[in-house]
């Protein structure tokens, strides 16, 4: 690539995330508000073209290898397969992915799969419905499901199941979570709770740390034995427990990964965003509509990582969390 996204720390970032929509079906506590949730006007989204435009310079000039779609709930936004088939043919892209709630992919997993996504990550926090409505605020453990069941039926290279871990919600459902994926043949990870929710109801103690799964994993299968990380810039750390499962813990709290991130993102109204919790933005929509040339945004998008901080920073003094709730970000 001519510009190559090195940051002032020497990490090098060959993978995007874009949020497509910041809109989402369902509610969970630890992203959205109940009510009231404020969405970015539909002309203020980038169209499909304008991703498409920023995708294909980000991977011809800036050495991004993978694109992850996200949203708030990414396949809210209509037509999605048709974008998916738009990145899926964009020359030397290696992994085109999505991490979604899955309530949607009984209608779309096929389409998805045939329009060249490669990988699905969904949400399942709880296998108990009411659970469920607890945690999202609506119904829709039965279409999740469904949907992690057409996902897996599509064929996808992988498909992986996302558990966020929280103190006083998560301990009960960990052996099953990771009984239902064995019995699919699928991954279960666990995420640590970050303080992301829009509620700002976030505390240290809420988060189930990846030592106290670790800890009923082994209690609840016997063994657990670590396998070594595939690379170094993968968020999470993989195990196999006693019964051939395999899990994931990503522990973004108790050992973040900042260190080796590889991830810029694209908010869902085209803001350039170097880290989750980054408190600045670099805006590209406007300045796409307004005739910017490649170069143009090129050089806005190696600012942006520049100016990148070392870390999150979420033990350190005077922390303050993102202007910005998770669903506003993009996962
Ligand atoms: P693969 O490993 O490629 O399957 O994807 P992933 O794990 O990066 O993607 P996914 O969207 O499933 O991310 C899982 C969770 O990791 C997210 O929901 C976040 O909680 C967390 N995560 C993802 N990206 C970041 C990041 O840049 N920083 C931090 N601190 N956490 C992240
Ligand atoms: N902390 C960690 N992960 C979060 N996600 C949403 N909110 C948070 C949070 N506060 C993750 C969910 C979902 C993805 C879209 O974002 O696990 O998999
Ligand atoms: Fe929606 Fe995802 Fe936020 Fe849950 S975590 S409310 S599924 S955007």
């Amino acid at each position: 690539p001519d510009s190559p996204l090195i940051d002032r720390f020497g990490r090098v970032h060959d993978s995007v995330r874009i949020s497509v929509t910041d809109r989402c079906n369902i509610r969970c506590f630890y992203c959205m508000p109940e009510f009231d949730a404020q969405f970015v006007a539909k002309d203020r989204l980038l169209t499909f073209e304008e991703i498409h435009r920023l995708s294909k310079l980000l991977v011809s000039r800036a050495g991004i290898r993978d694109i992850r779609i996200t949203g708030g709930e990414p396949l809210v936004r209509r037509e999605l397969s048709s974008l998916i088939a738009m990145l899926s043919a964009i020359d030397g892209l290696e992994d085109l992915s999505m991490t979604t709630n899955g309530i949607l992919l009984a209608d779309q997993a096929a389409d998805l799969r045939a329009a060249g996504l490669r990988r699905l990550n969904i949400s399942l926090d709880t296998l108990d419905a009411e659970t469920f409505r607890k945690i999202a605020r609506r119904d829709g453990l039965d279409k999740t499901i469904e949907g992690i069941d057409a996902a897996i039926a599509a064929g996808f290279d992988s498909v992986k199941l996302n558990a966020l871990a929280i103190a006083g919600i998560t301990e009960s459902e960990v052996g099953r979570l990771v009984r239902f994926a064995i019995d699919r043949g699928v991954t279960m990870r666990f995420i640590e709770f970050m303080p992301l929710d829009s509620d700002k109801a976030w505390t240290h103690e809420r988060v189930l740390s990846g030592d106290r799964l670790l800890a009923i994993l082994e209690k609840e299968f016997g063994s657990v034995t670590e396998s070594p990380r595939a690379n170094a810039s993968q968020p999470a750390e993989d195990f196999t427990v006693g019964g051939g499962g395999r899990v994931g813990i990503i522990r973004s709290v108790t050992a973040p990964f900042c260190g080796a991130c590889n991830r810029i993102r694209i908010t869902a109204d085209g803001s350039v965003r170097n880290c989750l919790f980054a408190n600045d933005e670099t805006p590209l929509r406007d300045r796409m509509r307004s005739g910017a040339t490649d170069d143009e945004l090129l050089a806005q998008v190696q600012a942006s990582v520049m100016s990148k901080k070392a870390a999150h920073g979420i033990d350190e003094d005077g922390f303050q969390p993102p202007d910005r709730p998770m669903y506003a970000i993009g996962g």
